[in-house]
């Protein structure tokens, strides 16, 4: 099974890749847990795949109780050595408009009460005295983040290179306040789940790079200052962006293989 070149993990409005096709699922079990769902294994512009839907295919799982630990140990022990995280957010400064796609490149985490490392809780298989201090200045990988954005310039995907994703518990949206402050600390986007996901895939050794999809402008953000933000206009814009899609992971793949080879 370690012949899978991409994993990609899929957030709201996105609980299947329609592309991947003789599928095979897998519920690998893990030593933290179940994932939010079965592995869907296929291939994709002749590659194999494996994705997994974050909050489960039915969206059940909330942001806040996703077990991002066994999400990516299970697609860990499918054989997945490199995962894109594709997350739903909302755009906070100008570049960042509804239905853009960005590959951002910072990450600030406002989240709580999250186990956020694979050193916690019983039977993660990490010692006490394995205590994993990673780094992670830069805390998507590079490589897998310059294979992205090649792969938008090559198949003529338009995509925003950098940026910073502000993570946010959830799963009420923010107030304006809220907003005005992530702008002041330098947060460019703002999503319920780029973290603890990220730190999570460092410290179990995976690739990983995040497709940022805006949805919407967060609260406060946009031209009308006081625009409610919507279930439908999010589901909308994702659909709408996510037409690019099919293009950007076949170009992404292809890049991928000629690295292996
Ligand atoms: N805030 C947080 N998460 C989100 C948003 C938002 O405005 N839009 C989509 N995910």
């Amino acid at each position: 099974m370690s012949d899978i070149a991409l994993a990609v993990i899929g957030g709201t409005g996105l609980y299947k890749l329609a592309e991947l096709h003789d599928v095979e699922s897998h519920e690998p079990e893990t030593r933290f847990g179940r994932a939010s769902g079965p592995i869907r294994i296929g291939t994709l512009a002749g590659h194999r795949v494996a994705f997994l839907a974050r909050h489960g295919e039915g969206h059940s799982l909330p942001p806040h109780l996703v077990n991002y630990r066994a999400n990516l140990a299970a697609l860990q022990a499918v054989g997945a050595t490199r995962v894109l995280a594709l997350n739903t957010v909302g755009g906070i400064t100008e570049r960042f408009g509804p239905r853009v796609l960005a590959c951002p490149d910072q990450v600030i985490d406002y989240t709580w009460g999250r186990i956020s490392t694979i050193c916690e809780g019983d039977a993660t298989g990490v010692a006490a005295s394995e205590v994993l201090h990673v780094d992670f200045g830069e805390p998507y990988t590079p490589s897998l983040r310059t294979a992205v954005l090649a792969a938008a310039q090559a198949s003529g995907v338009p995509l925003v290179d950098g940026g910073c994703y502000g993570a946010t518990q959830g799963p009420r949206l923010e107030t304006r306040a809220e907003i005005a402050r992530m702008r002041r600390d330098g947060c460019d986007l703002v999503g319920m789940t780029g973290m603890p996901e990220a730190g999570l895939a460092r410290e179990l050794g995976l690739d990983y790079a995040c497709l940022a999809i805006v949805a919407n402008w967060a609260a406060g953000a946009g031209p009308q200052v006081d625009e409610v933000i919507t279930l439908q206009d999010v589901l909308d814009n994702v659909a709408a962006a996510s037409a690019h899609l099919p293009a950007l992971l076949g170009a992404l793949l292809d890049r991928m293989s000629d690295a292996s080879r």
